[in-house]
Parts: structure tokens; sequence; C-alpha cells
């Protein structure tokens, strides 16, 4: 295998995730940043994010000098073989359409320092035609560079970063040029040795490629969360529709977890993007649109299902909730349904307290008005009903008689069916999941009541 020098511009998630990775595989990797404080704590050892096994795999490649930082993007790019952008692209004020700027302005940098052959390829998520665009960028900024542009999109999970990028389903490569693609061929060579998952397309296939797979992902989820709320009118069980319909090779099992709708830093800004994209080229996508609004509505539709526990009267009550980030396994809060359900319960003038294993500290800065707790036992004392919103394995192994001693009423309200409905009626909660029926909710509570009393 040929050892590559890669320049990573963006060291964000995707972009530290990668170049890890690539460091691990046996290249030569300069991670850059325009953050001189984040990049001095990578320096000194200090990971901005959480991810699991991510500190030990950067540690272990800087020791053995695969894997370096620093703030001079001239002097990575010069000396690199590839260079990938993976800087943001956060949606854009206004019109939700991903904000490119900061690709173009690292294609603009990155032009300048080109020396010899290079290869830059975009690994940030971006819009149809963007590839074309940097190309034209280079060639204006710099005329003589010798220099090819490719598509390569990133398709790891959070939480799960590190295995999804050395397990990939498939790698995507847009680019037309031959040079190119054995470069990028080379690079990731240590992965399609195993399997080979290599997908050579055009560049703009690959941007799509990219939107598609999250909006797709994105609707099957929203397609199963619309379906747990006829469950519950129908008298159904949304965990065996889904497990019926999954077992059908063509569905497919994965993403039919119903729960309080989508979050984190991609599906909802990609969908948007999407649409905008849709919009500019006189191509609506009215499926993704519904997909957006009926997800928007459902994350604050969760505190109109945690007030109807409380039989509507929220006002003065004390309300635990469990698990505040968009996923478990991460501290990311963007887009979390908590924000949406937490604020929807102080509106309604319920005192609200929280506990996430990893997500209070970003937390803090979206919901300020709320308690955070040291742990599941002091988020449940006191409180009229427990609200489980991330499902974090530490959830799934609670003491459940503490819980239920510690709480002013038992009653849970189970946003990702962690529980089984049964056994917590067992235990003297009530017990409200997301699509799946309570036959006989109405004499249990009947009977808790006469007990409560
Ligand atoms: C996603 C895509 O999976 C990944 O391929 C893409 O590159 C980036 O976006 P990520 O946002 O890290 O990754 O998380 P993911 O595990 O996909 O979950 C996204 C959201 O959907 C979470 O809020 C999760 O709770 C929710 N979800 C997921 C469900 O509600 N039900 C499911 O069945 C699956």
């Amino acid at each position: 295998m040929n050892h590559m020098r890669i320049a990573m511009i963006g060291t964000g998630y995707v972009g530290l995730v990668s170049g890890a990775c690539f460091a691990d595989f046996g290249h030569q990797v300069t991670c850059v940043d325009k953050d001189a404080d984040k990049i001095a704590a990578l320096n000194a050892g200090q990971i901005p994010i959480f991810e699991p096994d991510l500190d030990r795999l950067v540690e272990a490649n800087v020791r053995s000098g695969q894997l370096r930082f620093t703030t001079l993007l001239a002097d990575a790019v010069s000396h690199a073989d590839v260079v990938f952008i993976a800087v943001g692209t956060p949606s854009r004020r206004g019109d939700g359409h991903a904000d490119i700027s900061f690709v173009y302005a690292a294609a603009r940098e990155i032009a300048a320092a080109l020396r010899g052959f290079t290869l830059v390829v975009t690994k940030s998520t971006v819009p149809v035609g963007t590839a074309d665009e940097i190309e034209r960028l280079i060639r204006e900024t710099n005329p003589g560079a010798d220099f090819s542009v490719g598509s390569n999109p990133e398709f790891l999970r959070e939480g799960a970063a590190i295995y999804d990028f050395k397990h990939p389903d498939r790698i995507v490569i847009g680019t037309e040029n031959e040079r190119a693609r054995s470069l990028l061929a080379d690079v990731y060579r240590p992965l399609s040795l195993n399997l080979g998952p290599l997908m050579f397309t055009t560049r703009r296939t690959a941007e799509l490629i990219k939107y598609a797979a999250n909006a797709f992902l994105a609707t099957k989820i929203t397609f199963i969360n619309e379906i747990a709320d006829l469950a519950e009118k129908v008298g159904a069980d949304i965990q065996d529709v889904a497990h019926g319909i999954g077992m059908d090779k063509r569905i497919g099992s994965k993403f039919l977890h119903a729960g309080p709708g989508f979050g984190g830093s991609c599906f909802p800004k990609d969908t948007r993007a999407l649409l905008k994209t849709a919009l500019d080229h006189d191509s609506p996508m009215r499926i993704v649109e519904a997909v957006l609004t009926v997800n928007e509505n459902r994350k604050r539709a969760m505190a109109r299902k945690v007030g109807a526990m409380l039989d509507n009267n929220v006002h003065g009550k004390k309300i635990g909730v469990l698990g505040l980030t968009f996923k478990p396994d991460t501290d990311d809060m963007r887009e979390a349904p908590s924000i949406a359900l937490i604020t929807g319960l102080l509106d309604q003038g319920a005192i609200v307290q929280a506990y996430d294993p990893a997500g209070m500290e970003q937390a803090r800065k979206e919901l300020p008005d709320i308690t955070y707790c040291r742990d599941p036992y002091a988020c449940a004392r006191g409180v009229d009903v427990l609200v489980i919103v991330t499902e974090w394995a530490e959830f799934r192994a609670l003491d459940l008689h503490r819980i239920r001693r510690e709480m002013a009423r038992p009653a849970i309200v189970d946003l990702r069916n962690i529980y089984r409905p049964s056994e917590m009626l067992a235990l003297g909660f009530r017990y409200e999941g997301v699509g799946r029926p309570m036959p006989r909710k109405a004499r249990e509570r009947a009977a808790l009541e006469t007990l409560c009393n």
C-alpha cells in the first residue's frame, strides 16, 4: 500500500474522526483547524468531543507520529497528496440552505498553498454542485495549480463514529479523474482489501447520494413515528409492527424505532438543505417536506404526551427528564427532542429537573432554566412524572424500586420504549411508551390511585 500524506481541513466531528482513522490506517495525517485553542488542546491530548474510543485512537497515532494537529493550513496542504475539506456546513439563517461559506473559504486558502499534483476532496456534506464550484475557485485563485477535486461524503453516526468509519456499508467516491480515483483507492485500501465497499461515481452523484441517504433515513423514522401514533389509537403494538415490517428484506429492520422525533447535527440540517436544492431546481420534494414538518411538530407534541400523563395539569408539577442529548453516547445537543419537550413543559408552568450522562454541560446553554441532577435517582426525587427521552444504556438498568421510592407519584413516560409496559405496571408505575397499547391501563390506573390515596 502507498502511504498517503493527508491534510484534513477542519477538526470537527467528521474531520477529527476521519483524520484519526486515516492515521490509524498508516497514512501521515495533519489535522488543521483555525481554532488555536482547539489545536492547543488536541496537542495536549484533550479531545474536544465525546466519542467512544476516540481519545485512545488519537493518542496512539499522535504517539506513533502518524497524526498531528496544526493551525497552519498552508504548511499542511503544501506537503499533502490528498486534502480533505471537513469544515462545518451549518444551516444558513433564513432559508435553510447549507452555509458553504466555510468550505469556499477553505478552498481559496488551499488553492494558494498547492504544490505539485494534489487531490482536493470534500468530506463535509455539501449541496450538489459544490465540488464544481470549488474547482472553479481554485483555478481562479491559483491558475497554475495542478489539482483535481473529488467528493467523498461521510456516513458515520455520532456515538459509533470510529466503528462506522472502519466498517462502512459503502465508501462513495465521486470523481471523473483517473488519477484521483487511484489516489482515493489507496487512501481507503485497508478497508477495500476486506470487503471492497468502494463505489465510484460522478461528483454530483456522490453529493446527491449523501442527501438522499439522510433524507431517506429521516423519512423511515418519521414514517414509523406516525404509524406509532396510529398504533396507540387503534390498540396495536408499534414494536411488533416494526419487527413485522422490518423482516421484509426490502424494508429492513434498522431505523424503525419509534421515538420523540429525530434530532442531531445531520438529519434536520440535511433535509432542510435538500429541500432548498429541490426548490432551486424546481423539483419539489413533498415527502421530505412532510417529514420535516411532521418531525418538528412531533418534538413539541411530546410535551402534550407528558401533560396527558398529568391529566393536562402541568402547572406547578415537578417533572424529571432522563436523557438530554439527541441520542446516546454523545454530548451533542443539536436539535435534540429534549429541547422542544422541556421548553414546552416550562411554557406550561412545570418545574423541570434533568440528568444526562454526558450532555449536561452542553444542555445548560440551551436549557438554563432547569435543575441538573447528579444521577437518575436524584432526577426522580419528588417528581410527579419521570420522562425517558434518550435511551442511554444506564437507563435500561435502573433500580426501579428505588426510582419509585424517590418519586412523588410513580408515573413514567418512556419516549424510547426501553421498558415493557407489563413489567412497569407490575412494579406499580403508571406507564406510557410510544405506540404501544395499554390494555389494562384503566384498570391498573384505578387500582393505583386507590393505592396512592
Ligand atoms: C446520521 C446518519 O445516521 C449518518 O449516516 C449521517 O452521516 C449523519 O446523520 P447521527 O445524526 O449521528 O447520524 O445519528 P443517528 O444514529 O442516525 O440518529 C439520528 C436521530 O434519529 C437521533 O435523534 C435518533 O434518536 C433518531 N432515530 C434513529 C430514531 O428516532 N429512530 C431510529 O430508528 C433511528
